[in-house]
């Protein structure tokens, strides 16, 4: 058994443990990733919409303070990024559409758009004629619509070899292997051990391993983070030339209860989104998830049935039991949670990485991320902040 040694060890390579890893080795913490695939992950399946209005919902206001936080922070941390790595992250600042189909979705979404409102969020309700005079690809029979100018989009698998590349040329270094478990001596974690035996010793350990923090092997059962795993089907086609500009920007609406949406990329990429499945670590593309998305997005724009399919997949989001990520020291000394980011983890990214790298640094988590301890799911999970080791 060999043992290498860091200040700060984060177990799971997606956008979340990517950013924080990057973060504390800016602030000049030896820092290291275990993951056997880094980049991968949800990133690689989700659309990468940046939606903070148009997923708004009834009771998560709390959540749109920390949304609208790291929406704000996108441009520079973008900025930064690109000129880092010399990376395109496909930031595209386009705006979202949300149209109503039916009387039901048209009420669903006043209803919405009144909330919108009372929350001081920018967003215009448009008829029907004016949603297909900016989309003319819409179905004659839509009945209406927001149009969200400040919820854009990047391309997550950009967003994610960009920010591989970012914690290499900051000296993060990366242990391509399975967390099998989390080490604890004493009252502390100290590291994890890799599937091949490999003990990995640090400081401090963040565990941000997506819908797979619930279930890492060590971590005493009081303090696993509540983090349940829901699939998403999505599809990729492509937007032939000739079609080209087939959307120019985010267009989604709510069909027979069920979200799908439509991501246009400028490579020509159009990614239509998502299930939202309870089906347990399922990750199966299914003959009616395929249909279902194809049948509503066709309803919303019946145009994309010309389209060639390029790809279908599934992934999983980490959803904690209130829709909200768990940021911050837990229970245990030495184990800090970056997790649960549920339907938010692209739009999260920045503001994840910005205030685990505090917490990480200084011992003190920020204020915006107050209100994410996991502490709120139980005083064991969440713990009093301490110096960093
Ligand atoms: N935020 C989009 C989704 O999770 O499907």
């Amino acid at each position: 058994m060999s043992s290498r040694t860091s200040d700060v060890l984060v177990i799971g390579g997606g956008v979340i443990g990517l950013v924080t890893a990057w973060r504390a080795a800016q602030r000049g913490l030896a820092t290291a990733v275990v993951d056997p695939e880094p980049g991968g992950g949800a990133a690689q399946v989700a659309a990468g919409m940046l939606a903070a209005v148009t997923e708004l919902h009834y009771g998560e206001e709390t959540l749109l303070a920390l949304n609208l936080e790291s929406a704000r922070r996108y441009p520079g941390f973008a900025a930064e990024l690109t000129e880092l790595t010399g990376h395109d992250l496909g930031y595209r600042r386009c705006g979202t559409l949300a149209v109503a189909l039916d009387a039901d979705d048209r009420a669903h979404l006043r209803d919405l758009h009144a909330l919108q409102q009372r929350s001081g969020l920018a967003s215009e309700w448009l008829s029907g004629r004016e949603c297909r005079r900016l989309e003319p690809m819409l179905a004659p029979g839509v009945r209406g619509g927001l149009r969200v100018d400040g919820d854009h989009q990047i391309d997550p698998r950009r967003l994610a070899a960009a920010l591989v590349a970012a914690c290499e040329r900051t000296g993060v270094v990366f242990h391509r292997a399975w967390a099998e478990r989390l080490d604890v001596a004493g009252d502390r974690a100290t590291g994890v051990t890799t599937a091949d035996g490999t003990a990995l010793r640090a400081g401090q350990v963040v565990l941000a391993a997506g819908s797979l923090s619930g279930r890492l092997a060590g971590v005493p059962g009081e303090l696993l983070p509540p983090v349940r795993p829901v699939k998403g089907q999505v599809l990729r086609l492509a937007v032939p030339p000739r079609y080209a500009p087939f959307l120019s920007r985010t267009v989604r609406a709510v069909v027979r209860g069920g979200q799908v949406y439509l991501v246009p990329r400028e490579n020509g990429e159009l990614v239509v989104g998502a299930t939202s499945e309870e089906l347990g670590w399922d990750t199966t593309v299914t003959a009616g998830g395929v249909y279902e998305l194809l049948r509503d997005a066709h309803e919303l724009v019946p145009g994309i049935t010309e389209l060639p399919l390029t790809e279908t997949r599934a992934g999983l989001r980490p959803c904690s039991p209130d829709n909200a990520p768990l940021l911050g020291p837990s229970g245990l000394a030495g184990l800090l949670l970056a997790t649960g980011h549920h339907r938010n983890g692209v739009l999260l990214t920045p503001v994840t990485g910005d205030v685990l790298a505090h917490a990480l640094a200084t011992g003190e988590l920020p204020q915006e991320a107050r209100p994410f301890t996991p502490r709120r799911f139980g005083a064991a999970l969440g713990e009093k902040l301490e110096q960093p080791a």
